[in-house]
């Protein structure tokens, strides 16, 4: 009998009482001791199971369904879980098939079906959620996280401790951490995952040799048992560092032997391995424009050699000009991305993807979507996002990522072919489906929280959440997080989600005005300097002067709203019609301009930074409320945090509204303190 039967008797209550209070790290590995399944019933477990026993997820399913539902004490032959291997093939890879009726049934093709199902329903069973059937497959193929950890220790743009993966120029192999979070990512349906920064430095160039291939065995185990496919960031000009040429030029022979050579070892020793990740011609990274060749040249000549292995190439289209003149006002880098590739739509191999930052800069608080995005329409594409807080607070402010991304994902670039909302067109404009979907930078580190701030546990869950099920609103994952993060009252969760809610508005009001972004500190991203970047080679401008602000990126400006479809470019080239939030990325106003919202330019610039600190006051009065409520690490940690993001808010205002009172000259209409 294809059959996996445990007790199902009085185990809601007890998993509902027994929560664990840091959902995220370790629910599992707290029990994993008093595990009362001896191996011996595993394997028998196994045998009724019939999966094949060399099959990595069926044995992870194995070992974690007893933990996971542990303490069923009781027999009770109405409740059993039966997990099925079935043929359906609307359910695809990755999908499954939850049934409860007298016993509960759940249904995959795979074992990572399987898997992904068992997740689900402890979740459902954590929420408290009453169901008969849930079928679930995922709306995005590729659901990957970018790690930007150096092999020194330390992660570029990281913010909550040293690396997970490595220190001392070594692997760490803590193995217990790695599994955990593996279990973590499995949990909510990530699939792919690159383990070292994008800039490739001196060592990490030896990943993809013979030098580290135990330890990235070890790696690829944990991850493949969790259904994740391990990929490495490399070093374009890795034939010249390593391969002792003295060229890296892709059409070069020598060069195509050199790559051939590693990349069939590394199959030979990991052969489920994912594939490779490159950051070409982009901040100062080496890349084919050294040898008068292209981006597809570059990449196709990746993909080839991957092919035959099952391989793909991941080719980011963050390229511009780093060193731009700020006397030079012909140059706009937020045209770079879209002028690079877009000339190359059509001339990448099927197993190329592009990785597309959401915006044309770079994670500022507000952008518009990249308008590569339903620009490109005959290449495999991902969409970035950065789970780590780089310019939005560096984990030590409240910043719940969800509504920026459904922005994203639900933004209709009104192309005139369907679908033309961006979550849909990931998949349809790719030339393979499987090939398509979402990635994120990741944050965790080697903080006790994985996050460095408790609430922002949540972006990871809700990224993974929304990966995989596009319709799932901010709200509810910030509701379900809560709940699966702390047991409380309901007005304790209500609170939780109200201030991960209203966290991104928040940040946006006390931020650099209306999406002109980037004035923060030059290099740490991290509290206010206006004109920190304005005189620099970054190509990050405000253009503030003493009758007006921003960028003129219409068509009489860069023209850089012709790069959209031309619904799209009317909006936004419209000083009428371009939404308020973005005015200064696509125009240069006066401060006395009317917006749409009635406001003049400067009283909303003054009053956004007001209530934008009122409001983080509000979230340290509501935290208060739960002090008796919440477990007291949660408590303190997003405490002490919040006293913190304080005095940053208020830093943001005084400068931003003091620069711009000094500048127009033009006092706020409701008194309030502006330093002179
Ligand atoms: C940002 C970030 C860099 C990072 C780069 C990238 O510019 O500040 O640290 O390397 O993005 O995405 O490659």
């Amino acid at each position: 009998e294809n059959l996996f039967k445990i007790f199902f008797q009085h185990f809601f209550d007890f998993l509902k009482e027994k929560q664990d209070k840091r959902y995220m790290k370790g629910i599992l590995d707290k029990m994993r001791d008093k595990c009362w399944l001896s191996k011996q019933v595993d394997r028998a477990f196994f045998n009724s199971f019939q999966i094949d026993s060399k099959d990595l997820i069926s044995n992870t399913i194995i070992k974690e369904m007893p933990i996971l539902f542990k303490e069923i004490e009781k027999v009770s032959q109405n409740a059993a879980i039966l997990f099925q291997l079935i043929q359906d093939d609307s359910l695809g890879e990755e999908g499954f098939n939850i049934k409860r009726c007298e016993s509960t049934i759940i249904q995959a093709n795979t074992s990572k079906g399987l898997l992904y199902g068992m997740y689900r329903l402890y979740e459902e069973i954590l929420l408290g959620n009453q169901f008969k059937e849930i079928i679930s497959i995922p709306d995005q193929s590729i659901r990957m996280i970018n790690h930007w950890d150096n092999m020194d220790g330390t992660i570029e743009r990281g913010y909550a401790g040293e690396s997970i993966f490595y220190a001392n120029n070594q692997f760490r192999r803590d193995w217990t951490i790695v599994h955990e979070y593996a279990r973590l990512l499995a949990s909510i349906g990530i699939n792919a995952l690159s383990i070292n920064n994008v800039n490739v430095h001196k060592v990490e160039t030896r990943l993809i040799t013979m030098d580290f291939i135990e330890d990235l065995k070890t790696m690829n185990a944990i991850f493949s048992s969790y259904g994740i496919k391990l990929f490495l960031s490399i070093n374009f000009a890795s034939p010249i560092t390593i391969g002792r040429l003295e060229t890296a030029d892709p059409l070069d022979e020598r060069v195509q032997n050199f790559w051939q050579k590693i990349v069939s070892n590394l199959y030979k020793e990991i052969p489920t391995f994912g594939g490779f990740v490159v950051k070409a011609d982009s901040e100062g990274e080496p890349g084919p424009f050294a040898y008068g060749r292209g981006h597809d040249d570059g990449a196709n000549m990746f993909a080839e050699i991957l092919k035959p292995f099952g391989g793909i190439c991941i080719w980011r289209c963050f390229v511009y000009n780093c060193k731009q003149d700020w006397r030079d006002r012909s140059i706009d880098r937020a045209r770079a991305a879209y002028d690079h590739f877009m000339p190359l739509d059509g001339r990448f191999s099927d197993n190329v993807i592009l990785q597309i930052k959401l915006g044309s800069l770079d994670f500022q608080v507000k952008e518009p979507v990249s308008p590569l995005f339903g620009g490109l329409r005959k290449t495999n594409q991902i969409i970035e996002f950065q789970l780590t807080q780089e310019y939005t607070g560096q984990q030590r402010a409240v910043y719940y990522q969800a509504p920026v991304w459904k922005e994203a994902l639900d933004f209709d670039t009104k192309h005139d072919y369907s679908p033309s909302v961006v979550k849909g067109l990931l998949k349809s404009n790719s030339i393979d489906s499987k090939n398509s979907g979402i990635c994120a930078v990741g944050v965790v580190g080697m903080d006790e929280n994985w996050t460095h701030h408790k609430l922002m546990q949540s972006n990871i869950y809700a990224y993974g959440k929304l990966c995989w099920d596009n319709q799932l609103t901010s709200e509810e994952m910030a509701n379900n997080w809560s709940k699966l993060s702390f047991i409380l009252s309901d007005q304790g969760h209500k609170t939780v989600s109200e201030i991960l809610i209203t966290s991104r508005e928040t940040y946006r009001l006390y931020n650099a005005p209306n999406g002109v972004g980037f004035m923060c500190k030059p290099h740490i991203h991290y509290g206010p300097d206006v004109d920190g970047y304005e005189y620099d080679r970054w190509g990050t401008y405000h253009f503030a002067d003493r009758n007006g602000i921003g960028n003129n990126r219409s068509k009489t400006g860069t023209k850089y709203v012709e790069q959209y479809s031309s619904q799209r470019c009317e909006e936004y080239h419209n000083v009428k019609t371009c939404p308020d939030d973005l005015l200064l990325w696509f125009h240069y106003v006066k401060y006395d301009h009317k917006l749409q919202n009635g406001k003049t330019l400067i009283q909303d610039i003054y009053d956004n930074h007001f209530e934008g600190v009122e409001r983080v006051q509000k979230y340290i009065a509501q935290w208060q409320t739960l002090e008796n409520e919440i477990d007291e690490e949660s408590y303190s940690n997003v405490s002490g945090l919040l006293d913190e993001q304080y005095d940053m808010a208020i830093e943001w205002r005084d400068q931003i509204n003091t620069y711009f009172f000094r500048k127009s000259g033009i006092s706020d209409k409701y008194n309030r303190n502006i330093y002179n």
